[in-house]
């Protein structure tokens, strides 16, 4: 296939790609580089499969593209953590809302598949838990995190309504916390800040009483849960994650006893509409996708920690 991907040379994106080029497939690769980096896709540099175009996808890009038709577009572009959103509010609106418009109408005029990577920030400070894709959510339109959760829901939205109006072939991503190697260290993620925190030996900062929960998923096993719905038939969304859930206070804990620094905890005020609990419930992926997380949280941990000791010494 002849795939689009935006966002590529971000963490997931970067991830995607390779993944796509494993199978065979031929990808050009969009994005306009506001929280990613060309590192992440330098090993690619010779690849006859590859093609880099850097383009902001909330301008329309048909003419920009190499000649031919395409079979899939994946709409991977989005700032994604707090950090990055919350300093680009404006531009998250825009990738969520104009961006997704504008890959839609690619989708269209190529007769493409078309996925888009949602959240479960979709469900907002959840009042249901484990999340199941069928709850609405408990989203504060208003508040600082509104500029992410807000986009994406009106991405999906944007995806079900080109679907039923034109007949696209669309899929929608749920995605929960996932990590890997390729994150940014200084994004304001919880895996990279602990493990950067952890390897310099300073105290890792845990926000609130440190009892509110997550999952963390790795990123391997996203990519493969993407690739799969991207294959599918499934048109509603669909979460991907790994249910396993921990406080942040145990996880914390287990970084310091991974990296044994002899890293403290430190705790700050908890940030303004920060959700409580984080736990997809997997079943619609194991039915439909046959898809569920195969990398335990120890294994991921060793191989993005040493991601992280690489970055680590080259920033000291
Ligand atoms: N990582 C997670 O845990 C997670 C969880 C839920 C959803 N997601 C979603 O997955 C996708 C990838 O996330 P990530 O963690 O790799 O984030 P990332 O910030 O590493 O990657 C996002 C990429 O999109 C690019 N981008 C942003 N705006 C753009 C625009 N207007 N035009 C072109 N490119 C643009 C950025 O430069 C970056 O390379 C995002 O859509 C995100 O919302 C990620």
């Amino acid at each position: 296939m002849r795939i689009i991907v935006s966002g590529a040379a971000g963490f997931i994106g970067s991830h995607m790609c390779d993944r796509l080029l494993k199978e065979g497939n031929t990808v050009v690769a969009v994005d306009n580089l506001l929280t990613g980096s060309l590192d992440n896709l330098s090993h690619l540099d010779s690849v006859k499969a590859f093609q880099f175009i850097e383009h902001d996808v909330n301008i329309p890009m048909a003419a920009k593209l190499p000649g031919g038709s395409y079979d899939a577009v994946l709409h991977m572009a989005s700032a994604a953590s707090p950090k990055d959103y919350l300093a680009h509010p404006i531009e998250t609106l825009d990738v969520g809302s104009i961006g997704t418009r504008n890959m839609l109408e690619l989708a269209r005029i190529n007769n493409a598949r078309f996925l888009v990577t949602s959240t479960s920030e979709c469900y907002g400070d959840p009042l249901v838990h484990p999340q199941v894709e069928t709850y609405w959510g408990n989203v504060n339109p208003v508040g600082p995190r509104s500029c992410y959760d807000e986009s994406k829901r009106f991405a999906e939205a944007m995806t079900m309504a080109y679907h039923r109006t034109h007949r696209v072939r669309t899929n929608i991503a749920r995605i929960f916390n996932t990590y890997g190697p390729k994150m940014q260290l200084n994004d304001g993620r919880v895996v990279p800040a602990f493990l950067d925190q952890a390897l310099r030996g300073e105290p890792l900062t845990v926000f609130g009483d440190g009892s509110q929960t997550r999952s963390f998923c790795y990123v391997s096993d996203l990519v493969d849960g993407l690739y799969r719905l991207m294959l599918s038939d499934e048109r509603y969304p669909v979460n991907l994650g790994n249910p396993r859930e921990m406080t942040i206070l145990e996880f914390a804990e287990r970084i310091c006893g991974l990296i044994r620094s002899g890293s403290t905890i430190v705790r700050r005020p908890l940030p303004e509409d920060d959700p409580r609990q984080r736990k997809p419930d997997i079943s619609k992926a194991k039915r439909v996708l046959g898809w569920e997380p195969v990398v335990t949280l120890e294994e991921g941990l060793k191989t993005t920690t040493e991601y992280f000791r690489q970055k680590v010494a080259i920033t000291t």
